[in-house]
Order: structure tokens, then sequence, then C-alpha cells
């Protein structure tokens, strides 16, 4: 069967689609040792050799879907140009599984891992909005007006956020806060907490959607239970 390179790598377990063509138009994909550019180009599955970086990769028969405890300190990438410790290297690497969106390098917590592409970007379709759990320390003592304020939107980088979720659970001289978030901007919960005058300390994800990180230890990671998938995908798939 022909298939489009994209989709290969994704089924591969390489990348999610978008990140694939991004691989392609780096020049790291080869057909049968020849580099690919072009988006669009196809390959037999029955008798091709596609290769990223030079490493073959075949697309396997099981699917895989891991919940992850990733450290501060990881990268949440597939191949890092500097060889920094990934979150690639916590997950077997014969489950070729790739992250489901990203973690900054020092925030902590739940990261799903895959190597089934169409549930990769059914996950982070922007319109699937799956609400985001996070657990901060964050500097001072944010006010009723600034967590107001977060709630109902804020401006970053010239546009408006949705309206989130902020409740302060523990005060010290810092706030310990809950904020759940349907969006995914690049670093948003920092930003957002900037925003307000209360920078982050520290960050941790607790929840994807229905998933939870649980008394997971860092840096371990356990397979999905079906019914957690289920449940998962139930309100993504109804849309
Ligand atoms: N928002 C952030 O600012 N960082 C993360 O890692 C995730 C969400």
């Amino acid at each position: 069967m022909e298939i489009r390179l994209q989709k290969w790598l994704s089924q591969a377990g390489i990348a999610s689609r978008r990140k694939a063509e991004e691989l392609i138009l780096s020049g790291l994909v080869s057909v049968n040792g020849e580099i690919v550019i072009e988006l669009g180009v196809r390959a037999d599955t029955a008798k091709d050799i596609v290769a990223v970086d030079g490493k073959p990769c075949e697309i396997p028969t099981q699917k895989v879907y891991i919940a992850m405890h990733k450290p501060e300190g990881v990268i949440t990438t597939v191949l890092d140009p500097y060889s920094r410790p990934t979150v690639m290297d916590y997950i077997p690497r014969e489950y070729n599984c790739f992250p489901v969106g990203r973690l900054d390098y020092d925030t902590s917590g739940l990261l799903i891992m895959t190597n089934d592409g169409n549930f990769a970007q059914m996950l982070t379709h922007p319109k699937h909005e799956v609400t985001k759990t996070y657990i901060a320390i964050v500097k001072g003592l944010p006010r009723n007006e600034s967590l107001e304020a977060f709630r109902s939107g804020l401006t970053i980088e010239g546009k408006p956020t949705a309206p989130a979720q902020i409740e302060i659970i523990k005060k010290t001289s810092n706030a310990k806060v809950r904020i759940k978030l349907r969006e995914g901007r690049n670093r948003q919960v920092r930003k957002m907490c900037e925003a307000i005058g209360h920078p982050i300390l520290s960050l941790k994800r607790v929840e994807i959607g229905s998933i939870k990180l649980g008394p997971l230890p860092r840096g371990e990671w356990r397979h999905l239970t079906q019914a957690e998938l289920k449940i998962l995908i139930a309100p993504i798939a109804s849309i």
C-alpha cells in the first residue's frame, strides 16, 4: 500500500503529521536511501525503506498509549541535536512512541506518549480543547483582582487568552495554585502568571482531560488503561 511520508512517519511513531512535515522539509527523511524534501511523496509499505536521519523506521502493528511523569530538566522532543536528556530516554525504544504535546524543560508532570499519530493529532488539535490541570508555586500572594483577571482572560503577545481557572490551594510567603487551561500556547501558564505579576517558581501538570498523574513517581511511566482511553477520547470523538 502506498501512503504519504507524513502518514508513514506518524504511524511509525516518529512524530505527529505536522512534525513529520518539518522533518521532511529539513531534509532528514529518505526513501530507499534518497533524501526527499517535498511534501506529498508516497512510499510503499510493502517494499520501500523510509529512514529518518539514516535510521529505518517501520510501521508497528501494536498501538501504545503511555502516561509518563516527566522530570524537570528533560526536553520534550524526539531528536535533540545537542544530545541532552529527552523524554525518549525513559520509554522503551521498541515502542516507537513520541510525545503528545509538550512540557517545558523546567516543567514536570504528566505527559502522554504514543505511537498512534491519529490519536496524537486528535488530542492536540486546538478545536478539541482538552483541559489540562497544573499545580504551580507562584511568587507572592495574588490578590483577588489578579485572580479574576487571570480567570476572565489576559492579553499575551497581543492575543487574548480564553477564560481559565485558578484557585489558591495553599498560602505561605508564596502561593500554591491549581490552574486549569483549555488552550496550549507556548509557555502559556508561565506567561499568564507573569502577566498578573506572580511569576512561576515551579510548575507541574497533574491532569490531561480525565487522565491523572496520580502517584506515578518522577521518570516512571505506565500504560493507559482501555477505560482511561475510552473516557479521554469520548468527548473528542463526539465533536
Ligand atoms: N504552560 C507552560 O507555561 N509550560 C508548560 O510546560 C506547560 C504549560
